[in-house]
C-alpha cells in the first residue's frame, strides 16, 4: 500500500524535502528511519520570498523571534502587549468576543483586529501579528453570522464543490472582522462515536474526508492573497478520530499503515489543496504492532518533523492546541522545549505566555533548544505570513472588512441544509407531506436555534446560548410554518394527536464540543438512556394511527432503535446550522419539490455498543423520493444494562457532572440553602449570594480545558457531589475516592472529606494535613482508599454522596476528575488510612 503511495504521489523532478528541512535533519537527530510513510514533494521554494524571509530573520533578536512563535488568546493579552513581547499571533477561543462581549458587532471585532495589527507594526521588526479563529461552521462565535451545518452533514451531502462554496462564504466572512486564519477544516476520520467531537468529522470513510477536506481548504485560501480569503488548518495531525474508546484526547493505537490509510489520507489531500498551517492533536500515538510508544503528538519528533514537515514536505507552518504542550511528558503549559524540538512552530499558549516566552528565552540561551529549531519555526511562520499577503494589506483595507453583510449567506446555508438530511426511513411513502394538510410538531428541538446550531457556536460548547442569541436565523418550527399553518406542543402534552393528518417530531441531542462531549466507557450509543424526554414524546404521539415523522439532530450516529420503531418516517438532520428551512424544504410537496440526496457518512448503529455488530444502516445508505421505496421492518430493541464497558470506574465530576452526580456547595450548618454550581464555564460565581460569599467558584484548567472548578472558601462550607441514587461502592474492588487538584491558598485549619449514605451514616476523613503537604500550586492526584472510609463508619454499599469537602476559609484549591476507581487503593501513591485520622 505505501508503495502505492508514493507511486502516486511522488513527482518526478521535485525534490522530496525542501532545503530548510534538510538542514534540520543535521542539527536534530534523525528518527528518519521510516521508510513506510508516504512521500510526498515539498512545494518548490519562492526565491524571492526566501530571500526577504532571511533578510527579516537577520533582523529579529532572539526575544523576538519567541514572541513570533508565541500565540496568547485575546482575553489575556492587550494590543500594548503585542508591541512590548513583540507577539506573532493571537486566537480568540470558542466563545470569546472583544470586550468580552457576546453581542459585539463586525465593527468592534475590525476595530480590535487593527488595535492588534497597529500595535504588532508598532514593535521591533514590524512584523504584522496574524489573528485565529475557529469559524467551523461559519463564524461562528460572531453574533448573527449564517451558521452552515457541521461538518458530519456536509460529509453525508458528499458535494464537493458545496463544501468549497461554504468555506469561501466562511473565509469572507471572517476577513468582515479584520481576521486572516481559521482554525479548520477538521480531517479527524472519526472511528468510534462515543467521542464528542465526531460532528466536525466528514465522515468515517478517509477518501470522503479527503476530497471534502481539501475542498474546504482551497474553498477558505482562494488564492491566498484576495480580500476574502483566509489561512486554513488542517487539523489535528494526527490521529485524533482514531483513540481508544473514542476518547477525546486519548491513545490511538492504529499500526503505522492504518494511521496513515486511515487518518493520514486528509493531510495528504488538504497539503495537496495547499494548506498554510497544520494544527498538532491532543492525541498520543502507540504503535501497537511494533510496541513503540511516541507519546503526546505535540511532543513526537517522529510525526511532526519525521513525518509532517520531511515526508509529507510540509513548508507552512505548524500550531499546538490550546495548552497542547503541557500535556508532553516532563512539560507545563508554560515552557516545553520537546514541543518545539519536535517541531512546533508556534504555540498556542492562551493564558501563560509570558512564563512561556521567559522560559522559552532561557531554553534557547541555555542550549536545550537549538536556535535553529527557533530559526526554522520563524522561517515557516513569516512564510505564512508573506505568502498570504499579511505584509501587504491591514485590518480594514480588504474589500469586505467592516462589512456586517458579509456575515450572511443564508440561501447557501439553507440549500447546504437540503443537502445534509438522510432519509433513513419512509415506511408507507408518510413523506413528503402534502401543503394544506393539519400538522402537529413536537419535540424540544423544533424550536431551538442553539440545538439546531450545536457545539462550536457563540460558545465553546454551544451551551450558555439562548434562541435570542441568533438575531439572524430560522428554527425548523419556523421553516416548517412557511409551509402552512401548524400546531406546536413541545411536550405534546394534553393534546389530541387524532385530531391532525400527521406529526413531525424533532428531537435529539443537545449542544457538545470537546471533552464534554464524550460518552464515557460506562455509558452506551442509546439516544434514549440519555435523552428519555424524546423516548417519551414520540411514545405519546405514536400509534395512534397519524402518521409521526421524525426529524433528529445530532453529531454522531446512536443507536434509535426505539426511536425508529415509533417513528414512520425518520430524517437524520445532524446539526443543520442557522436555517432550518432547509430542513422543511425535503419535508413537503411542492413547488419547488426537493429530493433527499445526502448519504450516510457513518454507518448507523444496531447495538447500544460500538462496534458489537453489523450496523443498522451502512455508511452511504439513504432513502429519496425518487428511487425505490423501501420498508423498514420493526427493529429489535435491546434494552441498555449497563455501559459498553465493564465499570472500573465511577465518574462523579469528569470534565463536567457525571449524572446522576451535580456538583453543589452548601453550608456546614444548614445556615443556607444548597446550591448546585452553574455551567457557565465563562462567569465566577458567589455561593449563596454574589452580594454575601461564602464559596466562590469558578472554571479553570488542572488537565485540559476548562475541566476544573476552583473553589474559594470565604466561610465554612463544603463542596459535594450527591444523589439519591444509592451507588454500590463495594463492587470497585481495591477502589479508592480519586480527584486531581491543585491547592492555591492551603488550608490552615481542618478539612473533612466524607462519604455520605443517608441519615446518620458516614464516614468522614481529615485532609487537612494531606493537602497542606501537597505544595502549593502543583498538580496532584489525591487516592483515598475506600476502605479508609467504610473504617470510618460509611456503608459502602449505599453511598448517596460519594465526596463531600468541608472546610473553613481561608481555603482555596481547584478539583477536577472526581471518581471512584477500582484498584487505584493498591497504587504506591494512594493515601494510608494512618494518615487520614480526624483530629476531633
Ligand atoms: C477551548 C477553546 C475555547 C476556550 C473557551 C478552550 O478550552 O479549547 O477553544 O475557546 O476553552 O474559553
Ligand atoms: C481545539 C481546537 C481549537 C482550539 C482553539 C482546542 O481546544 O482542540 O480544535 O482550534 O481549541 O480554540
Amino acid at each position: 500500500m505505501n508503495a502505492k503511495f508514493q507511486a502516486r504521489r511522488r513527482r518526478p523532478g521535485f525534490p522530496s524535502a525542501s532545503s530548510f528541512s534538510l538542514l534540520l535533519l543535521a542539527i536534530v537527530p534523525a528518527v528518519a528511519a521510516t521508510p513506510d510513510w508516504p512521500s510526498r514533494p515539498a512545494p518548490r521554494p519562492d526565491p524571492a520570498l526566501e530571500a526577504r524571509i532571511e533578510k527579516l530573520l537577520a533582523g529579529m533578536s532572539l526575544a523576538q523571534k519567541v514572541g513570533q512563535m508565541t500565540q496568547p488568546e485575546i482575553k489575556s493579552i492587550t494590543p500594548a502587549e503585542v508591541t512590548r513581547y513583540s507577539i506573532g499571533s493571537v486566537l480568540n477561543g470558542g466563545g470569546t468576543w472583544p470586550g468580552n462581549n457576546k453581542q459585539a458587532g463586525v465593527g468592534d471585532w475590525l476595530a480590535l483586529a487593527k488595535a492588534y495589527h497597529q500595535a504588532s507594526l508598532a514593535a521591533p521588526g514590524g512584523i504584522p501579528l496574524i489573528w485565529g479563529t475557529d469559524a467551523v461552521h461559519g463564524h461562528n462565535n460572531v453574533l448573527g453570522a449564517t451558521l452552515f451545518p457541521h461538518n458530519i452533514g456536509l460529509g453525508a451531502s458528499g458535494d464537493a464543490a458545496l463544501v468549497e462554496e461554504i468555506a469561501a462564504a466562511t473565509a469572507k466572512a471572517v476577513r468582515s472582522t479584520g481576521i486572516r486564519w481559521v482554525f479548520a477544516p477538521t480531517i479527524a476520520v472519526a472511528r468510534d462515536a462515543r467521542w464528542g467531537r465526531t460532528y466536525e468529522s466528514f465522515s468515517e470513510n478517509p477518501a470522503l474526508v479527503a476530497r471534502l477536506g481539501a475542498a474546504h481548504v482551497r474553498g477558505l485560501q482562494g488564492q491566498l492573497k484576495g480580500d476574502a480569503n483566509v489561512v486554513a488548518t488542517a487539523k489535528h495531525f494526527i490521529g485524533d478520530g482514531g483513540t481508544e474508546l473514542g476518547r477525546d484526547q486519548g491513545v490511538n493505537r492504529s499500526d503505522r499503515a492504518e494511521l496513515m490509510a486511515v487518518h493520514g489520507q486528509g493531510y495528504l489531500a488538504a497539503l495537496d489543496a495547499g494548506a498554510q498551517t497544520v494544527m498538532a492533536s491532543f492525541n498520543s500515538w502507540h504503535e501497537e504492532a511494533a510496541g513503540v510508544g511516541y507519546g503526546k503528538l505535540h511532543g513526537s519528533h517522529a510525526l511532526l518533523t519525521g513525518l509532517l514537515k520531511e515526508r509529507l514536505g510540509f513548508d507552512g507552518l505548524l500550531v499546538s492546541d490550546w495548552n497542547g504542550i503541557g500535556q508532553v511528558q516532563g512539560c507545563s503549559n508554560a515552557s516545553c522545549p520537546q514541543a518545539i524540538k519536535a517541531g512546533i512552530d508556534m504555540v498556542m499558549v492562551p493564558e501563560d505566555w509570558r512564563a512561556f516566552i521567559a522560559n522559552t528565552i532561557a531554553e534557547v540561551e541555555r542550549g536545550e533548544i537549538p536556535q535553529a529549531r527557533i530559526d526554522d519555526a520563524v522561517r515557516r511562520i513569516l512564510r505564512v505570513k508573506l505568502r498570504a499577503g499579511l505584509f501587504d494589506k491591514a485590518p480594514g483595507e480588504g474589500v469586505w472588512d467592516g462589512k456586517a453583510e458579509a456575515l450572511q449567506a443564508r440561501e447557501l446555508a439553507r440549500r447546504a441544509a437540503r443537502q445534509t438530511l438522510v432519509l433513513l426511513k419512509n415506511n408507507g411513502g408518510v413523506l413528503p407531506l402534502t401543503r394544506g394538510k393539519r400538522i402537529l410538531v413536537v419535540g424540544k428541538s423544533a424550536d431551538s436555534l442553539p440545538n439546531q446550531a450545536g457545539g462550536w457556536t457563540l460558545t465553546w460548547q454551544g451551551t450558555e446560548n439562548r434562541s435570542s442569541d441568533f438575531p439572524a436565523a430560522t428554527t425548523i418550527l419556523a421553516g416548517l410554518r412557511e409551509f402552512g399553518e401548524l400546531q406546536f406542543s413541545e411536550t405534546a402534552e394534553g393534546v389530541d394527536v387524532r385530531r391532525f393528518d400527521a406529526v413531525i417530531a424533532v428531537i435529539g441531542e443537545t449542544p457538545y464540543a470537546e471533552g464534554h462531549g464524550d460518552i464515557p466507557a460506562s455509558g452506551t450509543l442509546q439516544h434514549s438512556s440519555r435523552y428519555p424526554e424524546d423516548l417519551a414524546v414520540l411514545k405519546k404521539v405514536s400509534g395512534q394511527g397519524v402518521p409521526v415523522v421524525t426529524v433528529f439532530l445530532s453529531g454522531r450516529t446512536v443507536y434509535a432503535n426505539d426511536l425508529i420503531n415509533l417513528s414512520d418516517a425518520f430524517v437524520a438532520a445532524w446539526l443543520p446550522g442557522s436555517e432550518g428551512g432547509g430542513v422543511a424544504d425535503l419535508l413537503f410537496r411542492g413547488a419547488p419539490s426537493y429530493d433527499f440526496t445526502a448519504r450516510l457518512p457513518f454507518a448507523w448503529p444496531a447495538a447500544i455498543c460500538p462496534g458489537k455488530t453489523r450496523p443498522l444502516f451502512a455508511l452511504g445508505y439513504g432513502l429519496s423520493y425518487a428511487g425505490k421505496p423501501a420498508s423498514v421492518p420493526r427493529l429489535p430493541v435491546q434494552q441498555s444494562s449497563g455501559g459498553c464497558a465493564a465499570a472500573t470506574e465511577m465518574g462523579i465530576f469528569v470534565k463536567s457532572n457525571q449524572p446522576p452526580y451535580q456538583l453543589q456547595v452548601g453550608s456546614l450548618d444548614g445556615s443556607w440553602p444548597e446550591a448546585a454550581l452553574g455551567g457557565d464555564l465563562n462567569a465566577s460565581l458567589g455561593y449563596p449570594s454574589e452580594a454575601a460569599p461564602r464559596v466562590s467558584v469558578s472554571t479553570v484548567q488542572i488537565n485540559t480545558q476548562q475541566d476544573a472548578r476552583r473553589v474559594v472558601w470565604q466561610g465554612p462550607a463544603r463542596l459535594f457531589a450527591g444523589s439519591a441514587q444509592k451507588a454500590a461502592l463495594q463492587t470497585y474492588p481495591n477502589g479508592a475516592l480519586v480527584f486531581d487538584t491543585v491547592v492555591e491558598q492551603a488550608p490552615s485549619a481542618s478539612v473533612r472529606l466524607a462519604m455520605g449514605c443517608g441519615a446518620g451514616c458516614a464516614g468522614m476523613l481529615e485532609l487537612g494535613d494531606v493537602l497542606r503537604r501537597l505544595g502549593v500550586g502543583k498538580r496532584s492526584t489525591v487516592k483515598v482508599p475506600l476502605s479508609c472510609f467504610a473504617a470510618a463508619g460509611a456503608e459502602l454499599s449505599r453511598i448517596e454522596q460519594p465526596f463531600s469537602l468541608a472546610a473553613d476559609a481561608p481555603f482555596t484549591a481547584a478539583f477536577a476528575n472526581i471518581r471512584v476507581q477500582a484498584g487505584a487503593a493498591l497504587d504506591a501513591d494512594a493515601l494510608k488510612c494512618s494518615q487520614l485520622k480526624l483530629q476531633r
